[in-house]
């Protein structure tokens, strides 16, 4: 893919439109070598679309299955503007009901579900979170498993934006347990970029449209399978223009 990129000629911007530039000017500070290239553009295509996209669909899903929560954020998003292009990356920032549909989104599917695992420094050991853990040993949080044990949140199995607006009910939450982005310095370094993608892309499809979930994606969530990032079914939705004067 990034080869094909590479050879491509266009005018869109994206990141590499960016690399390719500044090197063709031949600026020193900007010049990338082939392998550097194909790493650092492997990572951002891996770690950036493929993500934000699951984000997207599980969020989908969710909104499709729970009704009264899609009702919602449809009358948040269409009482906010009068038309599509009013809808951006500043204007999104309003859309409170929005966010929290996300913040629960990425809680009950986080994009990226699997531990990720930092080692403890050879030597004496460290205590992680009270327990004591010897030099050489490979620690880490699956989010999936913190985000849908009852220990952190009430109804983990249930989709509730309201928990992160301060609901009563769900005022025991630990929200800080969903860390669908990791933390720290090897934390998403696209975390912001994320954040407006899906809040722009969101709000656009439900402005223009209205969705139906198709029978054959019923199933969609139980077919998932995970490896590190989500195998999943193409998720089936019909949408139909809404018609403005
Ligand atoms: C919903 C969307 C996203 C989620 C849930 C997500 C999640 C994550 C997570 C959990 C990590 C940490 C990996 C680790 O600790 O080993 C990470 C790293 C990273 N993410 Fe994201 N990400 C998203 C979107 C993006 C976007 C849009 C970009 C940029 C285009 C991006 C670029 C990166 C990069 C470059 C790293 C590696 C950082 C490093 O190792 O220093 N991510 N992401």
């Amino acid at each position: 893919m990034v080869s094909k990129r590479m050879a491509m000629k266009t005018d869109r911007k994206d990141f590499m439109s960016y690399a390719l530039r500044a090197m063709e000017k031949g600026d020193p500070t900007s010049m990338m070598s082939n392998e550097e290239i194909m790493t650092t553009f492997e990572v951002l295509m891996a770690a950036g679309s493929e993500t934000t996209a699951t984000l997207l669909s599980g969020v989908t899903y969710q909104l499709l299955e729970n009704p009264n929560v899609l009702r919602k954020l449809v009358a948040e998003i269409r009482s906010s503007f009068a038309h599509s292009h009013e809808i951006t990356m500043v204007s999104v920032n309003n859309l409170k009901y929005q966010l929290a549909v996300l913040e629960e989104a990425l809680r009950i599917m986080p994009p990226v579900a699997t531990t990720l695992r930092r080692l403890v420094p050879s030597g004496q050991g460290e205590v992680v979170g009270g327990h004591f853990v010897p030099g050489g040993m490979r620690v880490g949080v699956p989010a999936w498993t913190a985000s849908r044990s009852p220990l952190n949140f009430r109804d983990p199995e249930s989709f509730i934006p309201e928990r992160w607006l301060g609901d009563v009910r769900y005022a025991e939450d630990r929200r800080e347990a969903s860390q669908p982005f990791s933390m720290g310095p090897r934390g998403c370094l696209g975390r912001s970029l994320a954040y407006a993608e899906m809040r722009i892309v969101l709000a656009r499809v439900l402005f223009e449209f209205d969705l139906k979930l198709m029978k054959s994606s019923k199933s969609w969530l139980e077919n998932l399978k995970n490896f590190g990032l989500w195998q999943k079914d193409p998720l089936m939705v019909r949408l139909r223009p809404v018609i403005r004067d």
